[in-house]
């Protein structure tokens, strides 16, 4: 945590380090809530629509009625980044069940606990946003559909974090994962990549992934340069054998991919990733201002 960082919970603005919430909270002490990643650029909240569309589909699929409508989330977020100060920075957008008894039991918890985090963010080193990240395969899998749904942004993190200690025990920046399958589904907090041939591909969501903001933002930007696109079910051999290779999401944001699993990838960063990448800087500085 930064020293600058700061919380807006339940219409309150406090430094980050003095808000809290009670230990009887269902989002702490079973992961029940549903949550968003934000970035904000020029002090303005990137895609908030977007991001606010899936926090509400997200706590509707879990049967939680989000306390404040989204325009009321909307003003809180662009109240939030005008108290820490910074032009850019990271949001973290999170409604639990809120405080009820022990249990499972989701019907005691009266009212759910929103807070929105700003803080700065930096998923990986400077070095390998440069030079490009190295990803293992993880062993842990992605959670099946049928156990719980991609889709679902939840506080469920703990198969992500164990793959991501994985990378970090195998000495590299971050981990994928893949489907029950062994087909590729996504990073532990991003969406991947590949190019082929000229090709942008990347899995259909039914393949186990975060539908992310980014992910829609980058196919957008494909299609304005003319670069072919396609989704398309990807093995971990698509990613050994790719001509380039990059990873999306609200706090990694583009980071190309030089290495998977000890396999270098062809071109790093490619040109595709900084056509892209050109694309994004420029669409996120115009939507910021
Ligand atoms: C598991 C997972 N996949 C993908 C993403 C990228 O999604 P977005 O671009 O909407 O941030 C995230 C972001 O938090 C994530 O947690």
């Amino acid at each position: 945590m930064h020293e600058n960082a700061i919380c807006w919970i339940d219409g309150r603005i406090l430094p980050a380090a003095e808000a809290c919430i009670s230990v009887f909270d269902h989002g702490l002490l079973y992961g029940d809530g549903v949550f968003e990643g934000i970035r904000f650029y020029a002090r303005r909240a990137f895609r908030l629509h977007e991001h606010l569309q899936r926090l509400n589909l997200s706590a509707r699929a879990i049967g939680l009625a989000l306390p404040y409508d989204l325009p009321t989330l909307a003003t809180a977020v662009q109240e939030t980044i005008v108290a820490f100060g910074e032009n850019d920075g990271y949001l973290r957008l999170v409604v639990t069940r809120g405080a009820g008894p022990l249990g499972l039991d989701p019907r005691g918890c009266t009212r759910p606990t929103t807070f929105i985090i700003a803080d700065r963010l930096e998923l990986v080193s400077e070095t390998a946003r440069r030079k490009g990240a190295r990803l293992v395969i993880a062993a842990t899998r992605r959670l099946p559909a049928d156990g719980l749904d991609p889709r679902i942004k939840s506080l469920n993190y703990l198969n992500h974090i164990l793959a991501r200690m994985e990378a970090s025990h195998a000495g590299a920046d971050e981990a994928i994962l893949l489907n029950a399958a062994g087909r590729v589904a996504e990073g532990t907090a991003d969406n991947v990549f590949v190019v082929r041939d000229n090709r942008l591909l990347t899995p259909p969501v039914t393949e186990g992934a975060l539908e992310g903001v980014t992910r829609a933002v980058v196919i957008e930007l494909a299609e304005a340069a003319g670069i072919a696109f396609e989704e398309r079910p990807l093995a971990p051999y698509d990613l050994y054998t790719a001509d380039e290779c990059f990873l999306t999401g609200s706090g990694a944001e583009l980071i190309p991919v030089a290495e998977v699993d000890g396999r270098a990838v062809a071109q790093c960063p490619g040109p595709v990733f900084e056509e892209i990448a050109r694309r994004f800087r420029k669409l996120v500085l115009e939507e910021g201002q």
